[in-house]
């Protein structure tokens, strides 16, 4: 079931339009940039995994059959790698309806890559949303995102660019190669 959070993302953070904040991106927002910003920077976050535990039911599948995008767990020692936006306020309103289906702007700490920090948000959708389809093999993910596509494209396509752009980072994640090389088995 899709769930609506860009109401919530309002009242949990009321920025003052003239406010720049950092935003860091894990999934789409690393290799679909459709959005204004000042400054990128490569940079992680210490305490979350990426996994393709969340469901897409506006984006890269429908509401009858979502499609699989990405989402943040928590894990103690992990760091997860990706890219940072600094952004002006205001660009949180197109972001939030971006990524409405389940996904909360959470405050996080994050270190760029000349190991500074800056504290900033990022889009995570927890497990208790409702749009949320939980952990399967890196296997059974392939094969449902072989079959999935939505409003933006093909799910394969969201896997295939994130995955590109990860290496383009210089970023290894091993759950997301592992459904690529399982998707691309499938494909050929
Ligand atoms: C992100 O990219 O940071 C959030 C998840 C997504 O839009 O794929």
């Amino acid at each position: 079931m899709s769930k609506n959070t860009i109401e919530e993302n309002q009242r949990r953070h009321q920025l003052d339009d003239d406010e720049q904040v950092w935003l860091f991106g894990y999934g789409s927002l690393i290799y679909l940039v459709d959005f204004p910003y000042l400054e990128s920077r490569p940079a992680s976050i210490r305490g979350w995994s990426r996994r393709f535990w969340q469901g897409s039911h506006d984006h890269r599948g429908t509401e009858e059959n979502p499609g699989r995008v990405v989402t943040l767990i928590e894990d103690k020692d992990a760091v997860c790698g990706g890219l940072a936006f600094l952004i002006e306020a205001p660009v949180f309103r197109q972001l939030d309806v971006r990524e409405k289906n389940g996904y909360l702007r959470v405050t996080t700490e994050m270190t760029f890559d000349d190991d500074s920090h800056a504290t900033g948000l990022t889009y995570i959708a927890t497990p208790d949303n409702e749009a949320y389809l939980g952990a399967a093999s890196e296997y059974q993910i392939a094969r449902h995102i072989s079959r999935a596509a939505g409003p933006s494209g093909p799910n394969d396509e969201y896997l295939l660019e994130l995955a590109n752009a990860l290496r383009s980072l210089g970023l290894h994640d091993q759950h997301v190669f592992d459904i690529e090389s399982h998707l691309l088995r499938m494909t050929r």
